[in-house]
Formats: structure tokens, C-alpha cells, sequence
């Protein structure tokens, strides 16, 4: 029974997402705040008649406030939307915008419903409980079902593709291919056994790059389809991915972080627990200072305590000198010190010996190899909280643009379990930071290869002013 609601949902949940897609050009169903989507699926449809005495369903979770809904850019594009859509002018300092922003919420979530009349789920049911349970416990590439998704097109680069592939006598179908926000997927399936994803990676990417003349602009990844895999292109032009777009607002003991968006545009989250550590590098204007300011951004909505140490003289951290819960440290003279504090604070916590109580402290720090090459024995201090800190929930996000420094070769690296590299010069700082080769292989800004120890992923990461 409860399989077959699933089933059902999930179907439900790909015709949405198409009409979705389509209607609103936004392509990632998980990312969108359910009552943002009713409202301008309201304020296209441009219906501005509401009933002044309309019964007001109380079945319905009702929006107490519209700041809480649309940050402060966004505000004033809605109050602009307003005015044009009910051609008056509607004033920000007034109740309306709340009103009317809640009046087309309703209206919105009526079209769906009309929309979708003939599914067995109840719509607003659906969007509030049953897409966070389903995108929570299924994989989300069960949702994909590849067969009905791909596009059955043939193009250029396709065709180029093809030509590569039967160049290097690697056997395989085309079966067409899915377009997502960074990326276009071109669908392959291998004809023969003995040919694994590994195997046609070494053998063709070169000369995928060669006959496109796209290099390092591809790669290939394995979908979810048995014998199928992807040569995923990478657009040039990538829209910025802002941060607060993408935040839902969560318990402050909530420790996920969102990390960035993966190869079709969903977002990959991770928590401070699983860190437990991280080590950041990449080259100069790789996207290190953006990807830890949104981490720290995240980082403050928490529970928690934030220690910020950028030694370039607090310019990546700026606006966090006076926040609550929040220390800035712009000299390695105080970073000395304040790391001796957290040793101290983290044995006293062994004391204690109740450490799940314990509010979690993060230190930040940018620029991690200027600030050792002025100060050896902050090393030793870092080295005992990686050690250790996991347990008193002290953690560490440490981002360096040097991989090469001595410093990384030894105790402090094999300590941080988590690692993000950026764009880097060659394949042995890659090895440095990941433990493998690739990251000399990314190429747009803020683009990223995550690693757990456990699997590595390409990601992209947000943005923020
Ligand atoms: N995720 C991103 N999305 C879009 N643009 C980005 C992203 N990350 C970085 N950029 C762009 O790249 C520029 C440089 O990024 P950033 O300052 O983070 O580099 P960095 O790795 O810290 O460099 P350095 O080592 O010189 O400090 C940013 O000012 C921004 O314009
Ligand atoms: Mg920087």
C-alpha cells in the first residue's frame, strides 16, 4: 500500500515537475519553496478577481509573513509584480503586499489542484508532506526514469560524439540527451560487456575532446540506467547560484550544509558531523573566499559558535565583526591565541565527559598557508583540535591556495577527513588536496570535486554577494 502512494506520488511528481519546468523555467523541483511557486504560478495566470469574502481554508499552513518568504532583493521585484499585476501601485509599508502575497498563494495552489484533478494525490497535500519524505528517503536518481526524460534528439555535437566513439572502436547507441542548468547530458549505452564506464572514460575522453574541440569541457559519468553512461558537456555561460535562493529555513540545530548543486542541478547537502573537518584548495580565484562565505552564511543561521580567521585582514569575512556567537580574527598574533583557548576548551569538554551537550564551535579560516608560514605552532594547535575535535564538537574548515606547502603533507592533512578542490595548476596539487587526480581538469569558477573518503563528487557552488 504504501509502495503504490509512492509509486503514484512519484508519478504525480514527474508530470508536476515537467508542467513546472515548462510553465515557470524553473528546473529543479526541490529547490523551489512551495508557497513561492504557487505565487507566481497566480501571478501568471494574472487573475486578479479575488473574492473579498472568499472562505479562507484553514486546512492550509498559512504564511505569517512575506519577508520570511522572499529575501530582501526578491522583495522588491514582488512588490514591483504586485503593482504591475493589480495596476495600482502597492505600497511596501503597508499590510497589502502580506495579503495579496497569501491571496495568490491560495489561488495558486487552487490552479494546481485544477491542474492535476485527475491524479489520485491530493496537491497541497503533496507539496507539503510528501515531497520532502520522498526527496529524503529515495535516492534521487530513482526519480528519474531515463526512458521518459531524455530527449530523442539527434545534433551536431551528438553526432560528433558518435564519431569519437566508433573512432576508438568502443561500441555503443545513442539514446539521446536531458539539458540542465550547467551542463547538457548526452545519453550513451555500450554495446559491449566487457566495456565499463572506467574503461571508455580512458580511452575516449581525449578523443571526445579532439573531434569536438571542446577540452576540458566534457567528461563522462554513469547514470542510473544499467550499461548507460553520460558525456556530460559543460555550458559556457553559467548563471551565478545564489545561496539564499536555495536555503530553506530549518531548526538552528539543524547542522546540514548545502555544499553545492550537482550535475543536474540538485543541491547536495552534507553535515558538520560527517565533516567532520574540511580541507579547501584551489588556485587563485577559484572560488575558495566565495564557497567559505557561504558556509559561513549558512553557518550563522545555526546553533553554534563561529571562530573566523583571515589573515588578509578580515576581508573575506566582512559584516561578521559585530554577530552574535561570532569572532573575527585578523592577525595571526590572536590566532595564536585563540587556538590555544579551543585546545583548552575541548579538553575541558573530555572532562566534562557530557559532549553531546555541548554547543558546537567551527573555526574558519582563509589562507591557511600564510598564516602557518608566519607561526609554526599553530600547527601543532590545529593538529591536536583535528585529532580530537570531532568528539567535543569543535570543527575545523580550513582553505589554503598553496597545496604544495610543506605543511600539507603531514599530520594536519591526514586529519581532515573532508576535501574540496577547486580549480587547481596540475595534477599533483590535485593529489595534494584530494588524494587523486582531476580537480587540474575543472573549469568555471567555483566549481569543485568534493571528497569523503568515500566517494568524490563534481559540484558547483553557490554564490553570494
Ligand atoms: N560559486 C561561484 N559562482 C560564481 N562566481 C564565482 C563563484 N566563486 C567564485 N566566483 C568568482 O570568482 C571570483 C574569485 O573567487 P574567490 O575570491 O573565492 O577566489 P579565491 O579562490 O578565494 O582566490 P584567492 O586565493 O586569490 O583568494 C569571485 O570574486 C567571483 O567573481
Ligand atoms: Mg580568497
Amino acid at each position: 500500500m504504501a509502495l503504490q502512494i509512492q509509486a503514484n506520488a512519484r508519478k504525480t511528481l514527474r508530470k508536476v515537475s515537467l508542467y513546472i519546468k515548462e510553465q515557470l523555467g524553473m528546473t529543479s523541483l526541490y529547490d523551489v519553496v512551495i508557497w513561492k511557486l504557487a505565487f507566481f504560478i497566480s501571478i501568471k495566470s494574472k487573475n486578479t478577481q479575488f473574492e473579498e469574502d472568499e472562505k479562507i481554508d484553514r486546512s492550509i499552513r498559512v504564511i505569517t509573513d512575506y519577508t520570511s518568504l522572499f529575501n530582501n532583493t526578491e522583495k522588491y521585484l514582488i512588490i514591483n509584480l504586485l503593482s504591475i499585476v493589480h495596476q495600482r501601485k502597492v505600497d511596501i509599508n503597508s499590510e497589502e503586499p502580506m495579503r495579496l502575497v497569501e491571496k495568490h498563494c491560495r489561488q495558486g495552489f487552487k490552479i494546481l489542484e485544477e491542474k492535476f484533478a485527475g491524479t489520485d494525490v491530493d496537491v497541497v497535500n503533496f507539496f507539503l508532506n510528501e515531497i520532502p519524505n520522498i526527496a529524503a528517503d529515495a535516492p534521487a536518481e530513482d526519480l528519474d526514469n531515463l526512458e521518459e526524460l531524455i530527449v530523442k534528439v539527434k545534433d551536431k555535437l551528438s553526432e560528433k560524439l558518435h564519431e569519437a566513439f566508433i573512432e576508438t572502436k568502443i561500441a555503443v547507441k545513442y539514446l539521446g540527451y536531458r539539458d540542465f542548468q550547467r551542463i547538457s547530458k548526452y545519453y550513451f549505452e555500450v554495446r559491449d560487456l566487457n566495456h565499463n564506464r572506467e574503461i571508455v572514460d580512458e580511452i575516449t575522453k581525449s578523443n571526445l575532446e579532439l573531434q569536438t574541440g571542446l577540452h576540458n569541457k566534457l567528461y563522462l559519468a554513469n547514470s542510473s540506467r544499467e550499461r548507460t553512461f553520460s558525456v556530460n558537456v559543460i555550458k559556457d555561460e553559467i548563471p551565478p547560484f545564489y545561496v539564499e535562493e536555495y536555503l530553506f529555513e530549518t531548526n538552528d540545530r539543524d547542522y546540514s550544509l548545502m555544499i553545492g548543486l550537482d550535475d543536474e542541478d540538485r543541491v547536495f547537502t552534507t553535515t558538520l558531523e560527517s565533516l567532520p573537518h574540511l580541507l579547501i584548495g584551489g588556485t587563485t580565484g577559484s572560488g575558495k573566499s566565495v564557497f567559505l562565505k557561504n558556509l559561513v552564511y549558512q553557518l550563522s543561521k545555526k546553533y553554534l559558535n563561529l571562530v573566523l580567521v583571515d589573515p588578509k585582514g578580515g576581508t573575506t569575512f566582512g559584516g561578521y565583526e559585530d554577530k552574535e556567537r561570532c569572532m573575527l580574527i585578523k592577525n595571526t598574533k590572536d590566532a595564536d591565541a585563540i587556538m590555544s583557548d579551543l585546545v583548552e576548551e575541548m579538553d575541558e569538554r573530555y572532562q566534562k565527559k557530557k559532549l553531546d551537550l555541548e554547543m558546537p564551535i567551527v573555526v574558519v579560516i582563509d589562507e591557511l598557508a600564510d598564516l602557518l608560514g608566519q607561526n609554526k605552532g599553530l600547527e601543532a594547535l590545529l593538529i591536536r583540535l583535528a585529532q580530537k575535535g570531532r568528539e567535543a564538537h569543535i570543527h575545523l574548515i580550513l582553505a589554503t591556495q598553496r597545496p604544495d606547502a610543506k605543511i600539507l603533507e603531514g599530520l594536519l592533512r591526514t586529519n581532515l577527513p573532508s576535501r574540496i578542490a577547486f580549480k587547481v595548476q596540475n595534477q599533483n596539487e590535485s593529489r595534494i588536496i584530494l588524494g587523486d587526480m582531476g580537480a587540474e581538469t575543472l573549469q568555471n569558477k567555483g566549481e569543485m570535486l568534493f571528497n569523503n573518503q568515500k566517494f568524490t563528487k563534481r559540484l558547483q557552488g553557490f554564490y553570494i554577494e
